[in-house]
């Protein structure tokens, strides 16, 4: 039997080329080997998105990007969490098994904390409930399908601990294994995407190629690339170029080596780089992007594919909680 592999997907509509090939395409690869659980983490988004329109327009856009990369919802278990109560209820069981001291130590609380501490103001000001207690939940994401592998970033191997942690202190209390205890995959060989200004392409320092532009505008974005001063002759290090670093990300061994070749030899200005960059990425992403227009102009058929996915999730996550309330003595009527 294949081991099950889960990932939750933030609701971010505006999904840009290092989200594709840092998260969506290896997360893609990994589902060949196992047995895939992929869902949007819409009750996550809820801490932080407040506008009904936003929250709802975000889980589809990043549905729909999913799905336009190339994820096969009959071969991989696509959902909404929102969709599967028991999480929500386990999550609450867990809460019982969670030390608010480890809760204290989670990196995006105790940044949060440390903001506000900087700009003089309450420690806890603007974080809510939902914020502190995000590991419970994600711990209950997990466990409620009995993930064997977590594929995540580095900043997310916390929240796996924790997980781990939580699932530990069950399995202790009532002396058996009744939660499966998961492990993190982190995607070490995953390329850090750099952005227009030569930073890690990030939707916080807007230096972001978007995944989905038209035509035009992906030319547009990828013609504001920072470069240096270099004149069109002199010889070029493709090594320390962006530009090039993007390049590398759609074009195949030869074209990567021609394209070095014209680089270290000059005679290749920026703006030809740039031209030779938009070449190979519209290549790639126009499929994509027409997949994804197609997609999103048919929503019913969209919620269709994740009402079919959450089909499939529900039952597995209800059999783990029958498993866990049947050891804890709570007996009440299930959702
Ligand atoms: P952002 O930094 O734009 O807010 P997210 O934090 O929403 O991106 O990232 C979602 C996923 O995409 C994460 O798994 C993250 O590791 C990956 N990712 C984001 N930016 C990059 C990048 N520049 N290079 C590689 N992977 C990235
Ligand atoms: N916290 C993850 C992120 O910020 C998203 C997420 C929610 C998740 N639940 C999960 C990831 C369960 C893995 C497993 O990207």
């Amino acid at each position: 039997m294949k081991e099950i592999s889960l990932t939750g997907i933030k609701p971010t509509g505006d999904l840009h080329i290092g989200n594709y090939f840092g998260a969506i395409r290896p997360a893609l690869e990994l589902a060949a080997t196992y047995d895939a659980r992929y869902f949007i983490a819409d009750y996550h988004g809820l801490n932080t998105m407040k506008s009904p329109e936003e929250l709802r327009t975000a889980t589809r856009q990043v549905a729909a990007g999913w799905l336009a990369a190339g994820l096969d919802p009959e071969k991989v278990i696509f959902y909404r969490q929102s969709s599967i109560p028991e999480i929500f209820e386990l999550s609450t069981m867990l809460a019982a098994f969670t030390a608010k001291g480890l809760m204290n130590r989670a990196h995006a609380y105790k940044d949060a904390v440390q903001k506000n501490r900087e700009r003089g103001e309450d420690p806890d000001a603007g974080v809510n409930v939902g914020l502190f207690t995000y590991p419970v939940l994600m711990a209950a994401d997990i466990i409620a399908f009995d993930s064997d592998v977590v594929p995540v970033g580095k900043d997310q191997v916390q929240h796996i601990e924790m997980a781990q942690d939580i699932a530990g202190s069950v399995n202790a209390n009532y002396g058996g294994a009744i939660l499966k205890v998961p492990r993190a995959v982190i995607q070490e060989n995953v390329a850090l995407v750099p952005g227009l200004d030569g930073r890690k392409m990030s939707k916080s320092y807007d230096n972001t190629v978007p995944l989905f532009a038209p035509e035009a505008a992906l030319r547009k974005t990828i013609m504001r690339i920072a470069t240096n001063s270099q004149a069109v002759d002199e010889p070029k290090d493709p090594e320390t170029s962006q530009i090039f670093q993007l390049y590398q990300l759609f074009a195949d061994k030869a074209e990567q080596e021609a394209l070095a070749a014209r680089y270290r030899s000059g005679g290749m200005g920026w703006g030809h780089a740039k031209e030779a960059l938009f070449a190979v990425a519209d290549r790639t992403l126009a499929p994509m992007r027409e997949r994804y227009r197609a997609i999103l102009e048919d929503i019913p058929a969209l919620e269709r594919i994740l009402a079919l996915g959450a089909e499939k999730a529900r039952p597995l996550a209800a059999g783990t909680l029958a498993r866990f309330r049947k050891a804890a003595g709570v007996d009440g009527p299930s959702s």
